[in-house]
């Protein structure tokens, strides 16, 4: 099933930055602390967290939506060393995290919206790029 509307556009420097062709001449070349997100594709990602309205509890750059602040704000989350509290900050541990948060941390508030491993792994990938 595909979305009507069309995806919002990436501003420039996140683009650049997803796409790994960051230069020193864009001010966005801080070294990525966090490994790529093997098979993820963050413009894909940033359409999905728009979809399934996860800013309906985060705050996220560049995601639309009203953003609710039930959950923490994702700003700067690719620097983050831990997901909620004390799961560390992996590709794997994240796209785990994004299908299923009750797998990960038992009891936790953030519900399970039924996000699939694939696209899970495209929401990690745009997080990633939050620095
Ligand atoms: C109903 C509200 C709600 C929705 C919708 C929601 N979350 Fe969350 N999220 C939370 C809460 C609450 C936490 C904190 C969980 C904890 O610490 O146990 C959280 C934690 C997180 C974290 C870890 C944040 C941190 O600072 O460690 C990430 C990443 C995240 N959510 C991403 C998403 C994404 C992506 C979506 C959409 C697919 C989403 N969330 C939808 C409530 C929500």
């Amino acid at each position: 099933m595909r979305n009507q509307s069309s995806p919002p556009a990436l501003p420039p420097a996140r683009l650049l930055q997803a796409l790994g062709l960051c230069l020193a001449l864009t001010g966005c070349g801080e070294r990525t602390t966090q490994a790529a997100v093997k098979g993820g594709d963050p413009v894909q990602g940033q359409r999905l967290m728009a979809q399934y309205q996860c800013t309906a509890c985060h705050a996220i750059p560049d995601v639309p939506g009203a953003a609710g602040n039930f959950g923490p704000p994702l700003e700067g989350f690719g620097r983050r060393s831990y997901i909620a509290g004390g799961i560390p900050n992996t590709p794997d541990a994240l796209t785990r995290w994004l299908d299923n948060p009750q797998s990960m941390k038992p009891g936790t508030p953030m519900p399970d919206l039924g996000v699939s491993p694939g696209e899970a792994r495209h929401m990690a990938a745009y997080l990633a790029t939050l620095r």
